[in-house]
C-alpha cells in the first residue's frame, strides 16, 4: 500500500513537472499558441450602434477560429453605462491574464486609468467608438484606436441635403419662404463625434448655399426615446417652422420621426442621421430617415479583431492592419438615401 502511495505521488510529482515545462515552452513562444483570450467591455450594451459592433464582433471571432484553427475566447461585458463597473471588468481580464483587450470607454476622459492597469499587466488595449485623448494614446506603443472620421461623417451628410436642395429647393424649404428651419438633434456633449459632427454638417450646407437657419437644438445623448421627447417640445413650439431635421446619429433621428408622425405631419420634413444601423436602413425604406451615413460595422469589428488577435499572438500589427501614426484606424463610411439600397 505504502510502496504504491509513494508511486502514485512521484508520477504526480513528474507530471507537473512536465506541464510546468510545457507551460514554460509555450510562454516563450507566444505565436505557437492554440487559443487566445480576448476580454470586451461595452459602454453600454443597448445602445444600438454599439449592439450591431457588438454582433459583428462575435461573427469575427467564429470565422477567425475557423480560418486559422486557433480557438478565441472571447468575452463580452456591458457595464450599462457605468465606469466604475468597467474598471472592475478591465482589472478582471487583467487580473485573468487575457491576451488583449478592447474598451470601448464608459468615460472617455478616464482612460487613463485603464492604461494604468494594462501598462503594469504588459497587456494590450484596442479601444473603440469613444475616444481617449491624444495624450493618453501616446503613452505606449500597444494601445490602439478604431472609430470613424466624425467630419467625414458629417460632411457627408450636409451633402445629402444640398444635393437634394439643388434637385429642388423646395424639397427642403417646404413653407416657400427662401429660408430652411432646421433642429439639432446632438448626441452625448463629451463625446467626440457630437460636436465636431453638429459643427460640419451645418457648415456643409452653408457652404452648398443652403439658406438656413437654426431654430433650436440641443442633446438626447444618442437616445431614440429623449429625441422623440426633445422634438414633441420642439413641434409645440416651432410648428410647422421646422423643415428639416439633423440627428447625430440614427436612433435619434428615428426618434424625431416617430414625434413627427405621433404629431401628424405629413408635409415631408427631411430627417437625417448617421450611422447606417440595422434600425436606420429600415428607416430609409419606411421612409422616415430621408438619409443616413453608413459606416461599414463589418469593417469595424474586423479590425478591432485582427489588431486584438495579433497582439494577443505576439505577430506584428502593423504587417495586418494599416493604422495611421502607428495607432489609429478610421473606419469607411458612405452616404445612403432609399435609391442606393438594393
Ligand atoms: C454613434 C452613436 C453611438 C455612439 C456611442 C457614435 O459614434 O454614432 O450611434 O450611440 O457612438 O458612443
Amino acid at each position: 500500500m505504502k510502496k504504491n502511495g509513494k508511486s502514485i505521488q512521484m508520477a504526480l510529482a513528474l507530471l507537473a513537472v512536465g506541464t510546468l515545462l510545457l507551460n514554460g515552452c509555450s510562454a516563450a513562444k507566444p505565436a505557437e499558441k492554440k487559443s487566445i483570450r480576448i476580454g470586451v467591455t461595452l459602454y453600454r450594451g443597448e445602445d444600438a450602434f454599439i449592439n450591431n459592433i457588438r454582433s459583428s464582433l462575435e461573427e469575427k471571432a467564429k470565422e477567425y477560429e475557423q480560418q486559422t484553427g486557433i480557438k478565441v475566447n472571447l468575452e463580452i461585458m456591458d457595464p450599462k453605462g457605468n465606469q466604475n463597473t468597467q474598471n472592475s471588468q478591465v482589472d478582471r481580464f487583467l487580473s485573468l491574464e487575457y491576451d488583449a483587450i478592447c474598451v470601448n470607454m464608459v468615460d472617455r476622459s478616464a482612460a487613463s486609468y485603464v492604461i494604468n492597469k494594462a501598462m503594469d499587466a504588459g497587456t494590450p488595449v484596442v479601444f473603440f467608438n469613444r475616444e481617449p485623448v491624444e495624450e493618453d494614446m501616446k503613452r505606449w506603443e500597444h494601445l490602439y484606436y478604431v472609430g470613424e472620421d466624425a467630419r467625414e461623417s458629417a460632411v457627408l451628410q450636409g451633402e445629402l441635403l444640398v444635393d437634394a436642395y439643388q434637385e429642388n429647393p423646395g424639397s427642403l424649404d417646404l413653407n416657400g419662404d427662401g429660408t430652411v428651419g432646421y433642429v439639432m438633434l446632438e448626441g452625448e456633449r463629451s463625446h467626440q463625434d457630437s460636436l465636431i459632427r453638429t459643427e460640419w454638417s451645418v457648415q456643409t450646407m452653408r457652404d452648398g448655399d443652403i439658406p438656413l437657419e437654426k431654430l433650436t437644438g440641443g442633446s438626447a445623448n444618442w437616445d431614440r426615446s429623449q429625441a422623440a421627447a426633445l422634438m414633441e417640445q420642439w413641434i409645440r413650439q416651432f410648428g410647422d417652422a421646422i423643415e428639416v431635421v439633423i440627428g447625430n446619429n440614427d436612433e435619434m433621428a428615428l426618434g424625431a420621426a416617430e414625434a413627427l408622425e405621433r404629431a401628424g405631419d405629413t408635409r415631408g420634413v427631411k430627417v437625417v442621421g448617421i450611422d447606417g444601423t440595422p434600425q436606420g436602413i429600415e428607416g430609409l425604406k419606411s421612409g422616415k430617415l430621408y438619409g443616413t451615413v453608413q459606416c461599414d460595422s463589418d469593417e469595424y469589428a474586423e479590425v478591432i479583431f485582427e489588431i486584438a488577435a495579433s497582439e494577443a499572438l505576439g505577430q506584428n500589427v502593423q504587417e495586418k492592419v494599416e493604422l495611421e501614426e502607428g495607432t489609429y484606424y478610421q473606419c469607411s463610411q458612405k452616404a445612403l438615401t432609399v435609391a442606393d439600397l438594393p
